[in-house]
C-alpha cells in the first residue's frame, strides 16, 4: 500500500510518501520557522495561511521525487491531532478532497502516535512492546506501548512540556525560536560544574514531570547574575549547561525509572527534543549499564515530518482504520 502522509499541526509543512513493501519513497518538509521568528513563537492563523499555500506544491514535489503521479496512490493520512486547529484544519480538508477525488482510503491520524512510531522508519527499528519518551514542544510523556494502538500513559508533565522549557529559557537567553538548539549549542560552550540546578520531582517516587520551576529557576540564576554585572558570554553559556543537564537528568532517570516499573528493555525516544545530543548520549549510558537500549528517529524526523504521519498511517489504514469527515481534533489524549 502506497500512502500519502500529510503533516500540519505546528509550523511544519510536511508531506511524504510511505510504501508498505519498500519502506520511503520521498519526503519533504517546508518549514515556517522564519516567518514566526519575529513574533517569538508560532501565529497561529499565520501558520494555517503558509500550510494553504505550500502543501499542494509538497505534494507535487514528493511526487515527482519518487517518479510517480497521483494516481498511484493508494491511500492518505494526514494528521487530525493535536494541534493547532485552523494549521490541522488546511491538512484534513487538502487530505479528504483528494481522497475524495482519487477515490482512495484515508485516515486521520494522532500527531503523537507518528512521533513514537518513527523510529521504526530506521533500519534498526525496535520491536513492540518498548517504552516511549515523547518529548516535543508541546508533550512530555511516558507512555508504555504494548503494540499498535495499546498505548498506556505512565507519567507526563504536569505543566510546561521540555521542549516548551527549552523554548522559554532561549528566550530569557536572547536566542531565536525555536531555542532548543540554540541552547543546546550555547550549551556546549559551557562549564558543566559552574551551577547546579535542581532535577524537579526526581526526589520522589512517580513518572510525572515539572520544568516550570526549573524554568523560574534559570531565570532567577540570570537576574543575580545580571545585578552582579556577571552575566557575560561565559555565565550565559554556564548557566544553559546547568539548565540543559538538568532536563536531561530529570529526564534519564524517569526514563530509567520507567524501564524498571515495566519490565521493557527497549527505550523509544521521539519529538522534537529527541534531537539533543546530550540527552541521547546520557541516555544511551545510563542503559547500556542496565543491558536496555534507546531506539531514536533519524534527525530530521525528530522533529515535526510527514514521513512518521505515513509510516503511522500505513500501519492503521492496513489494519482497516478509515476516517469519514475532516474532523480535526486540536485536543486528542493518547493514551
Ligand atoms: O516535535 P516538535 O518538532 O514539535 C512539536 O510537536 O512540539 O518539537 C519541537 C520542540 C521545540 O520546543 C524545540 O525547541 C525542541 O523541540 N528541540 C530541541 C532540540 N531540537 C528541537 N530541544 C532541545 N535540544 C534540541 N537539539
Ligand atoms: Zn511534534
Amino acid at each position: 500500500m502506497r500512502v500519502l502522509g500529510i503533516e500540519t499541526s505546528c509550523d511544519e509543512t510536511g508531506v511524504a510518501l510511505y510504501d508498505s513493501e519498500q519502506g520511503l519513497l520521498a519526503d519533504a518538509l517546508y518549514s515556517q520557522i522564519a516567518l514566526h521568528a519575529e513574533f517569538g513563537g508560532v501565529v497561529p492563523e499565520l501558520a494555517s495561511r503558509d500550510h494553504t499555500r505550500k502543501l499542494l506544491p509538497l505534494i507535487d514535489q514528493v511526487l515527482a521525487d519518487a517518479g510517480l503521479i497521483k494516481g498511484d496512490i493508494d491511500a492518505i493520512a494526514y494528521t487530525a491531532g493535536p494541534g493547532l486547529v485552523g494549521a490541522l484544519m488546511v491538512g484534513a480538508c487538502t487530505a479528504h478532497g483528494m481522497a475524495r477525488a482519487l477515490a482512495v482510503p484515508i485516515l486521520g491520524v494522532h500527531h503523537m502516535e507518528g512521533h513514537l512510531l518513527a523510529p521504526m522508519l530506521e533500519p534498526e527499528a525496535p520491536d513492540f512492546p518498548f517504552v516511549a519518551l515523547l518529548v516535543s514542544g508541546g508533550h512530555t510523556q511516558l507512555v508504555d506501548v504494548r503494540g499498535l494502538g495499546d498505548y498506556r500513559l505512565l507519567g507526563e508533565s504536569v505543566d510546561d512540556a521540555a521542549g516548551e522549557a527549552f523554548d522559554k529559557v532561549a528566550k530569557m537567553l536572547d536566542l531565536p525560536y525555536p531555542g532548543g538548539p540554540q541552547v543546546a549549542a550555547l550549551a556546549e560552550q559551557g562549564d558543566s560544574s559552574r551551577f547546579r540546578f535542581p532535577r524537579p520531582m526526581t526526589d520522589r517516587p512517580g513518572l510525572d514531570f515539572s520544568f516550570s520551576g526549573l524554568k523560574t529557576h534559570t531565570l532567577t540564576a540570570l537576574r543575580t547574575l545580571e545585578q552582579q554585572a556577571a552575566l557575560d558570554a561565559q555565565a550565559r553559556a554556564d548557566v544553559a549547561r546547568a539548565f540543559e543537564d538538568a532536563v536531561v537528568d530529570t529526564l534519564v532517570i524517569k526514563c530509567r525509572r520507567a524501564l524498571e516499573a515495566s519490565g521493557r528493555q527497549r527505550l523509544v525516544v521521539a519529538g522534537g527534543v529527541s534531537a539533543n545530543r546530550r540527552l541521547r548520549a546520557t541516555l544511551d549510558a545510563a542503559l547500556a549499564k542496565r543491558g536496555a537500549r534507546a531506539y531514536y528517529p533519524r534527525g530530521r524526523f525528530c522533529t515535526d515530518n510527514g514521513a512518521m504521519i505515513a509510516y503511522a498511517g500505513a500501519q492503521r489504514l492496513l489494519a482497516g482504520q478509515r476516517s469519514d469527515t475532516p474532523q480535526p481534533r486540536p485536543r486528542w489524549p493518547l493514551a
